[in-house]
């Protein structure tokens, strides 16, 4: 029986993939802080911790933790890599932190796979499409362009879409590819990008596979509801359950590719045991494109008629405008096909969420953090 071990994995991808993994045969080891973040205030209580029970072997502790992951590493065949800290915006001012977690968790994982005897054979590391930054586009002469981060007077303008310079046009939006350009416009983003080099460097000289997943947006029964930090789709929910109302940036018309949490196990059972997967990097997501206006509205039918949502003005610096998965390589080399459509993943999201009922609230918090920081612009609320 092979051995997966999961850093993270007491998280919402990590705990559904031990899951998936258990039903399979695996034998899985979850190593996770079980941050309070993510888990609340009583970890051990949690749901996500909770579904682990008879799953997998949960053991409390840091991927920055020297002794736990040499002793870990030791009897694993395959690591999924997930630990990580996963706020766009709370990166831009915990710099120091995003980047000792997730960057310095990965490179503790490689040096340790560098100088201890183990019988790892593949690496599958958690990438994000934020390493795209704005991701693809077409210009008016109909070459692909990759805008660079918006221009603060445009967006207090009220002129959300990247814009052609020379032409003063919108561009043309596009599916971005594995091939597309890199630039990432969050600390966060630039961290993933570290983390997927990293891994995809290294691990072959070890004589270990590596394969990187570039996320889009994952949603589902089983994410955090109250991390403020992340997922659009838990914020506005709980708002919808409190009766409060939803503050839409922008103008509601920024898009996201969001891929629905069976279909993201799917696809890492596809990077953990297929041969094409060795050594390359796939897009993992829906291939759609979906408006924030089209998520309030889908919430507001399922969760609560006539949700009450203001579209602000307001906008995020580093937040990008659009993006969403060009999912050609994937299908092609692994057989990768989304399952659930959005309109069916928001009504089992939405079902899921009416059960749990509204989480602890300090997404103002989160927005405080942002106006303090000089991170949040735009018409005031
Ligand atoms: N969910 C998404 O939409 C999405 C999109 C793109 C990429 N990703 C990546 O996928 C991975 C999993 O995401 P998720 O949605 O399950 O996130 P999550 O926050 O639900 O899970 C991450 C887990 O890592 C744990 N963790 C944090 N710091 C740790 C540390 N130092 N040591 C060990 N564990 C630690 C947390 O307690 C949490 O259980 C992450 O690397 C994330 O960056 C997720």
């Amino acid at each position: 029986m092979k051995t997966v071990l999961i850093t993270g994995g007491a998280g919402f991808i990590g705990s559904n993939l031990a899951r998936s993994l258990n039903a399979k045969g695996y034998e899985v080891i979850a190593v996770d802080t079980l941050s309070e973040q993510i888990h609340g205030p009583y970890p051990q209580t949690s749901s996500l911790v909770h579904s682990l029970e008879g799953v997998a072997r949960l053991v409390k502790g840091s991927v920055t933790d020297k002794a736990i992951m040499t002793d870990l590493l030791k009897s694993a065949d395959v690591v999924v890599h997930f630990a990580a800290e996963t706020g766009t915006g709370q990166s831009m001012y915990n710099v120091h932190h995003y980047s000792e977690v997730n960057i310095g968790g990965t490179t503790l994982l490689l040096d340790i796979l560098a100088s201890v005897p183990h019988t790892v054979k593949r690496i599958v590391v958690a990438s994000s499409r934020s390493i795209y930054g704005e991701g693809r586009y077409r210009d008016s002469s109909g070459a692909f362009v990759y805008p660079s981060q918006r221009r603060e007077a445009d967006c207090e303008a009220g002129r959300f879409n990247p814009i052609d310079p020379r032409t003063g046009e919108d561009y043309e939006l596009c599916p971005t590819d594995e091939n597309s350009k890199i630039h990432p416009s969050s600390v966060y983003g630039i961290t993933k990008q570290v983390q997927e080099q990293m891994v995809m460097t290294v691990a072959p000289l070890l004589g270990i596979e590596p394969v990187a997943l570039r996320y889009q947006n994952v949603y589902g029964p089983g994410q955090s509801l109250s991390n403020p930090y992340t997922g659009i789709l838990s914020i506005f929910a709980n708002l919808i359950m409190q009766g409060r109302e939803i503050n839409v940036f922008e103008d509601g018309l920024e898009s996201r590719d969001f891929v629905f949490i069976d279909d993201v196990v799917a696809a890492t059972v596809l990077a953990i045991e297929h041969q094409n997967a060795a050594g390359d990097v796939f897009n993992v997501g829906s291939g759609c494109a979906t408006t924030v206006l089209e998520v309030v509205d889908h919430l507001s039918r399922h969760i609560g008629a006539g949700a009450a949502f203001r579209v602000s003005g307001e906008f995020r610096l580093g937040d990008i405008r659009h993006n969403f998965a060009d999912l050609s390589h994937i299908s092609d080399r692994l057989g990768y096909q989304p399952q659930v459509p959005f309109a069916e993943g928001i009504t089992r999201f939405a079902a899921w969420v009416a059960e749990e009922g509204p989480a602890r609230d300090n997404y103002d918090q989160s927005l405080v953090e942002l106006r303090n920081r000089g991170l949040m612009k735009g018409v005031s609320s």
